[in-house]
């Protein structure tokens, strides 16, 4: 098999800032009392996390940001991506609208430039904020989607006839885990983080039965209010905003290695790791969606 480096694309930091909120864990007044601080901050975690991703064996792609767009940081909710196909997201909230046709611009530019075959939008009105809401599990050939919060359940047909693979439903029931990428996280292994009371029960019976016990994962509170479950695993590595010892001593036992990066100021704007990214290289691998199709089948 060809081993090559994964590509992943962040936006630049120089426009981030908390202006508006659309989640409970936007705090626009404590950023104004020091936007000059924070700005500085956010630049140097953004470094740092381009640093982390590069250390962990990726290849980090970068896209200017805009004024008055501050959420571009977060470049998980611009798109889907699945063997060189690109659906882009339709966001909910008026706030990050303006954002679909920069992130639209952009991946033509990259289809030009040979990265991507095809590039399409979600149906109007049909929310949907991209690979935030719905993670490609690449050890069991199968996307999770999740819906409830930003996303609606209709997205999740046009994903699996768009990409032509399954995708297993998730329903959020949060207003503080309104993206799956905050409360589920598959690894390389087969394992899966996921904080429990993020998910309505018909989707904890669903994880528990895809998922095998011994490859069940529990975020703690303090790991999912901490944005740890927010991150991104490439092999053995998992970068990911600064963890609580013991969520590092799980990983480590399991054979992972934590490489912690402070992202305090863009947790002010409800995110982390995970979604101030976007994988670009995700495709479908020789395994098979088996255990998905047999969960299926037996419902
Ligand atoms: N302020 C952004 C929003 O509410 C944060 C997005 C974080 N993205 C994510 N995939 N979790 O939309």
């Amino acid at each position: 098999m060809m081993n090559r480096k994964p590509t992943i694309m962040i936006t630049d930091a120089g426009h981030f800032e908390v202006s508006y909120v659309i989640n409970p864990w936007m705090t626009p007044d404590a950023w104004s009392k020091d936007r000059e601080g924070y700005r500085q901050k956010a630049l140097a975690a953004s470094n740092a996390l381009k640093a982390a991703l590069e250390a962990a064996g990726a290849d980090v792609l970068k896209m200017d940001g805009a004024a008055g767009l501050p959420d571009m940081v977060f470049p998980a909710n611009a798109g889907i991506v699945l063997d060189r196909r690109m659906l882009v997201a339709r966001f909910r909230y008026p706030e990050r609208r303006g954002e679909e046709e920069l992130f639209l611009e952009f991946f033509r530019g990259l289809k030009a430039r040979g990265l991507l075959d095809v590039v399409e939008q979600f149906p109007e009105g049909v929310f949907q904020e991209g690979a935030g809401d719905c993670i490609w599990d690449a050890g069991r050939g199968h996307f999770w989607a999740g819906f409830g919060q930003r996303s609606v359940r209709e997205s999740i047909p046009v994903i699996e006839r768009f990409f032509a693979a399954p995708a297993v439903p998730l329903e959020l029931i949060s207003e503080r885990f309104y993206h799956l990428d905050v409360c589920f996280l598959p690894l390389s292994g087969g394992e899966v983080v996921y904080y429990p009371s993020a998910f309505s029960e018909a989707a904890r019976d669903t994880i528990r039965a895809i998922v095998p016990p011994e490859q069940l994962i529990e975020a703690s509170d303090e790991d999912a209010a901490g944005f740890c479950v927010n991150a991104v695993n490439i092999g053995r590595n998992i970068v990911m905003a600064t963890p609580p010892a013991r969520l590092k001593a799980v990983l480590a036992e399991r054979g992972y290695t934590v490489l912690p990066v402070d992202l305090a100021p863009f947790m002010m704007s409800g995110g982390a790791a995970y979604c101030m990214t976007l994988r670009l290289d995700r495709a479908h691998e020789t395994t098979s969606a088996a255990p998905v199709l047999a969960a299926r089948a037996a419902s």
